[in-house]
Formats: C-alpha cells, sequence, structure tokens
C-alpha cells in the first residue's frame, strides 16, 4: 500500500472504528486536443493521469451515508439521509458530487447501500484535470462496491456526468467522465463523443505529456461555460443541425452570409468545426508517430481557444508562451474548460526534465504571486479496485 492509500485507511480507522472493507481509485485526465468539442457531440483526444481520487469505503446497516475527506480532516463526517430528494448543504459544498452520484444511482432503479467513505485525492481542484469527474467516477465505484453491484465503465462515465449536470448543474460534455472511467494504461485515446467509441492512440516513445498548472483558479466561471454551450447549440439550430459536429466550415459560411449566424456565433462554430479536423489529424499524427505536426496541431487549437472561443486567459497564454520558447517543446495549449487551471505541452522525452524546470521558473518569475506546479505524466488506468492487501 503506497503512503497516500495508508494514510486513507489509517484515517477510516480513526474515524469509523474500523478498517475499510474496499478501496477504489478514479483518475484525472488531460485533454491533449479536441476542446469544447465533447458537448457537440464531436472528438477529443485525452489520456487518465497519473492523479487521482481515491475512497476506502464500508457498507453498513443503515440508511444513511457518511463522507469525510483526509484533506479536510478537522471537520470530520458529513452524514446524510440515503433519499431520493436528498438537499444541497452549502456548508460542505464537495459533498455535493457525492450526493449527485446518489441520487441519479436511486433514480435508475440501480442498488444504493448505507456506506461509510473517506475520501483522499491529488488532481488539483478547478485547475482544468476534472477533479469533479475523478470524485464522481470513484464514488459511484465506491457506492457499486458497497452494494455488491456491477457496472460497465461507460455505463459509470454517463452516470457520473449526468450527477454533474442535473445535482450540480454544470452542462459539461462527457470528456472528463470518460477519459476517468475508461483511461487506457499507456495510452491516449481518441473519443467518439458521439458513439463513445475509444481507440487507443499511444503516444511515440521519444515524447511526453507535461502538464503545467498556473494557479489560476477558475472560480464562479461555470455560467460562462454553459453560455459557450448555449451559443453552439443556437449555431448549430441555426444550421437545422442536432449538434456542431455535422457542420462544415464551408456550411458555416454559408449561413454566415444569409444572415443566419452573426458575427460572434460563426467565430464560436469555426473553433469547434475546426477543433474536430485537428482532433482527428492528431490521431492520425500519432499513427504515423509525426509528433511535430501533432504539436503544431496544438498550437493551433490554443489560437482559436483564445482568440475565436474565448476561453483563454493571460496566465494560460503566457505559459503556453514560454513553454514554445524552450527546447524540446513541440506543441503547448491550454487544457480543459480554460478560464485558468493548466497548458498541455508536447515536449521531447530527452528534453522533458530540464523543460519542468525551465518554465516552472520562467512563470514564477512572471508571476511571483501565483503558486505554480509542473510536471510530466505518463498514461494511467482508468478507475477501479485498489488493493488493500498490498
Ligand atoms: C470541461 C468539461 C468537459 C469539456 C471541457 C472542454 O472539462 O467538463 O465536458 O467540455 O471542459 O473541452
Amino acid at each position: 500500500m503506497d503512503n497516500r492509500t495508508q494514510k486513507m485507511v489509517d484515517f477510516f480507522q480513526k474515524l469509523y472504528g474500523s478498517a475499510p472493507q474496499k478501496a477504489v481509485q478514479a483518475p484525472g485526465r488531460v485533454n491533449i486536443i479536441g476542446e469544447h468539442t465533447d458537448y457537440n457531440d464531436g472528438f477529443c483526444l485525452p489520456m487518465a493521469i497519473e492523479r487521482d481520487v481515491r475512497i476506502a469505503v464500508s457498507a453498513t446497516e443503515s440508511a444513511s451515508i457518511s463522507v469525510a475527506s483526509c484533506e479536510k480532516q478537522e471537520s470530520g463526517a458529513v452524514t446524510f439521509d440515503l433519499c431520493a430528494d436528498v438537499t444541497k448543504d452549502p456548508d460542505h459544498a464537495w459533498v455535493d458530487y457525492v450526493k449527485g452520484c446518489v441520487v441519479v444511482l436511486l433514480a435508475e432503479g440501480i442498488p444504493v447501500r448505507g456506506c461509510q467513505m473517506v475520501i483522499t485525492g491529488n488532481v488539483p481542484l478547478g485547475s482544468g484535470l476534472s477533479s469533479s469527474a475523478a470524485l464522481e467516477v470513484a464514488v459511484i465505484h465506491a457506492l457499486l462496491c458497497a452494494a455488491e453491484h456491477h457496472m460497465p465503465a461507460e455505463r459509470i462515465a454517463v452516470l457520473a456526468q449526468r450527477a454533474e449536470n442535473s445535482y450540480v448543474g454544470t452542462n459539461c460534455g462527457i470528456l472528463d467522465q470518460l477519459s476517468s472511467s475508461c483511461g487506457m494504461d499507456g495510452s491516449a485515446m481518441l473519443m467518439d463523443c458521439r458513439s463513445l467509441a475509444l481507440t487507443p492512440a499511444p503516444l511515440p516513445k521519444d515524447v511526453c505529456i507535461v502538464i503545467a498548472d498556473t494557479g489560476k483558479r477558475r472560480g464562479l466561471v461555470d455560467s460562462l461555460y454553459n453560455e459557450r454551450r448555449a451559443q453552439c447549440e443556437a449555431g448549430a439550430a441555426a444550421l437545422s443541425v442536432s449538434h456542431l459536429r455535422d457542420v462544415s466550415m464551408h456550411g458555416l459560411a454559408a449561413a454566415h452570409a444569409k444572415g443566419e449566424l452573426d458575427a460572434d456565433a460563426l467565430r464560436r462554430c469555426e473553433h469547434v468545426v475546426a477543433e474536430n479536423g485537428r482532433t482527428f489529424a492528431a490521431a492520425a499524427c500519432l499513427r504515423a508517430e509525426d509528433s511535430v505536426a501533432l504539436g503544431y496541431l496544438m498550437d493551433q487549437s490554443h489560437t482559436d481557444l483564445r482568440d475565436k472561443f474565448e476561453v483563454s486567459c493571460p496566465e494560460l497564454d503566457a505559459m503556453v508562451t514560454f513553454a514554445r520558447t524552450l527546447p524540446g517543446c513541440l506543441g503547448s495549449r491550454m487544457t480543459g474548460a480554460g478560464f485558468g487551471g493548466c497548458t498541455v505541452s508536447l515536449v521531447q522525452r530527452s528534453e522533458a526534465d530540464a523543460f519542468v524546470q525551465k518554465l516552472a521558473q520562467a512563470y514564477q518569475a512572471a508571476y511571483p504571486a501565483m503558486p505554480v506546479d509542473v510536471f510530466i505524466t505518463g498514461a494511467a488506468p482508468g478507475a477501479g479496485l485498489l488493493d488493500l492487501s498490498a
């Protein structure tokens, strides 16, 4: 058992007076390319990362769920009744993710048992690495463990997304939950957000993925995310299709010429249509082991996200600019919803350690007040049981 799991098990024992019966994990994700495409039924190219949420769990005979966080030990366990209309508690907003999963499982007629949980996580919160999805997917795994019920990984992702949409209130797509639930050990994956098909897309051995957290937190921008989504939906409606996936650049231009799309809507839609094309091309680059071309597509993606979709911010732009000046960097872009959080860079493996150090230094010099975190990650497996005996 590694240090983090041991600490979680010790806290569980201290809090509830016995050892946990089971433990599960669900990883965060980084999206290499394919941003703001998932809710347009498009394509993404994510991988699960080596940071995760872990939950220790034991079933109980009570009709309630108790949940505590290793990172908030002083507040102890929060307990709520196991019922279909469990209410939110603004003093413990993080528990909403647990409640949302319970409500969704109950609504689906899936057995949910009373249980005790302790949660620990090292996916930085609100940083574009899917800390929320990792929590939701881990919670559903823990609840299924407690009830001794099994479910395919893809269905877990869909229910986790529903918890976020219908209970927490962010109108996110499927990218984060599907990446966390179905991550492939050692491989990125091309995700078709319409069929939910995942195709392995391993990175060439001589490159690696570097994540750089700007320290800027998204904060209260869920409304901006929901607004972008609504703009895309309005664009699709103007073109009489269900989703922007079914639209071409030519179709957009024609609709604009006919006055069916204003200039703002056109820019948003152009990003989505181009990004779908780039993501498909990126998967082909990986198959051809053409990392230079992949890096170029990542750079273009950032430019569109900044100028057309307008979800970047000065901190993300600065991190990307610094990265591109460093030796070994093939491409760099913001990752996730934007408005803060992390960048993802494609870097030659031989230069990666120096890149990590120099990027952190450059950013820190420009933003001395920001806590910067730059790290290399491999592609991690998706969510599953943790071995407590080892
Ligand atoms: C967030 C959402 C995802 C996706 C990305 C942008 O991470 O949760 O569904 O829309 O933003 O690509």
